[in-house]
């Protein structure tokens, strides 16, 4: 299976590494956590080699999850995580105000405090079961603490061999840009998919220039380019989907339309699926590195597997590019 790198660390990936946020619960109406370590197990099995989650994930549960369902084959794959967004402490950014999967109120800040990094490195390692984090992400810039203090914190942990790579999610290229002052930045986590293009031609193209890899999130657009949301999907209560704006009736039409049109007679013609092909696409895009595939359940996280095998000729690309590049955002 083909490998990608991880900035100038020798962290090496497969393209598709599996997203852990959904099977965290929250935001997502709840999970079951017996189909995600089959879904986990089933990505290995697969070829997929890394898993991608945070502390925020159902508040701990994502990497509670991610640790029962690795135990055992922990030199089978690679592990990334985050700091910096918790739900227990005052201090901090306000990031947003939520509810856990009980309906009750919750207050996230963002927190990069040498301190703070320190305290969730040491929680994460003992929720995953491990000794190392092979990948360690600050999750959102926050703006009460000077990054001089976040990095030094990244770098101590990295001296300590905590961790082995540092990343940052959610940051500009003026941010990382400052973060490469204090110490190694060898990872960016930005938002990506074929309907959410800003950060192509900014975030992910800076970083591609200063041997940073693009891990990207959300590629399928929280399963809207799968091709298998239809206008009568209905999703349970405390998935966010409910008020995300592509998941309106108009704007599932109007996508599914797309994917009708230019991106099922390629999927057909690969004996793939549309799933697959975005995925496809995602990871033969110059500049992204991997595409961080959100998998539920072992189905899910086979056939999201399955697109490392799809190559889309270059006539292909240009087609899929051009179609959704004329799609606007709501
Ligand atoms: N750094 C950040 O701020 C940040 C933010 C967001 C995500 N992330 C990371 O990126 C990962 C991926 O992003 P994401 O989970 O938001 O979105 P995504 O990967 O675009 O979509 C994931 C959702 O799509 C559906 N899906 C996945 N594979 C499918 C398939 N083969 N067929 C049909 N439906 C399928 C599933 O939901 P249903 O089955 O319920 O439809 C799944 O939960 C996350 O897990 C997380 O690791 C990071």
């Amino acid at each position: 299976m083909e490998l990608r790198q991880i900035g100038s660390s020798n962290v090496r990936p497969t393209p598709i590494v599996f997203g852990a946020w959904a099977i965290g619960g929250w935001l997502w109406g709840g999970t079951h956590d017996a189909q995600a370590i089959e879904g986990i197990n089933a990505a290995i099995d697969a070829g997929i080699n890394a898993i991608d989650t945070a502390p925020v994930y159902g508040f701990g549960h994502s990497e509670s999850v991610v640790g029962e369902a690795i135990r055992g084959r922990r030199d089978e794959v690679l592990i990334f995580t985050k700091c910096g967004v918790r739900w227990d402490l005052e201090e901090g950014q306000h990031h947003y105000d939520t509810e856990d999967a009980e309906g009750n109120p919750v207050r996230l800040v963002r927190n990069l405090s040498r301190d703070n990094i320190l305290r969730e490195c040491d929680q994460s390692l003992e929720r995953l079961g491990i000794e190392q984090i092979d990948l360690y992400q600050c999750h959102w810039p926050d703006a009460t603490t000077p990054i001089a203090e976040t990095m030094g914190a990244l770098t101590e942990l990295l001296d300590q061999g905590l961790i082995r790579a540092i990343g940052v999610s959610n940051f500009t290229p003026e941010m990382i840009e400052e973060c490469l002052r204090y110490g190694p930045v060898h990872c960016s986590q930005p938002k990506f998919s074929l309907l959410t293009r800003e950060n192509y031609d900014g975030v992910i193209a800076w970083c591609d220039e200063h041997g940073i890899a693009s891990i990207v999130y959300s590629p399928m657009e929280q399963g809207m380019l799968t091709g298998k949301v239809t206008v009568d999907r209905a999703f349970s209560a405390g998935d966010q989907r409910n008020t995300r704006p592509w998941f309106t009736r108009e704007n599932v039409v109007r996508v599914n339309t797309v994917i009708d049109d230019a991106m099922r007679p390629i999927a057909q013609a690969h004996d793939a699926t549309v799933a697959q092909v975005t995925l496809a696409w995602t990871i033969a895009a110059p500049g992204i590195t991997c595409a961080l595939a959100g998998s539920r359940n072992a189905e899910q996280a086979r056939e999201n597997a399955g697109a490392m095998q799809v190559e889309l000729s270059s006539e292909e690309f240009a087609a899929i590019r051009e179609a959704f590049w004329q799609i606007e955002g709501p």
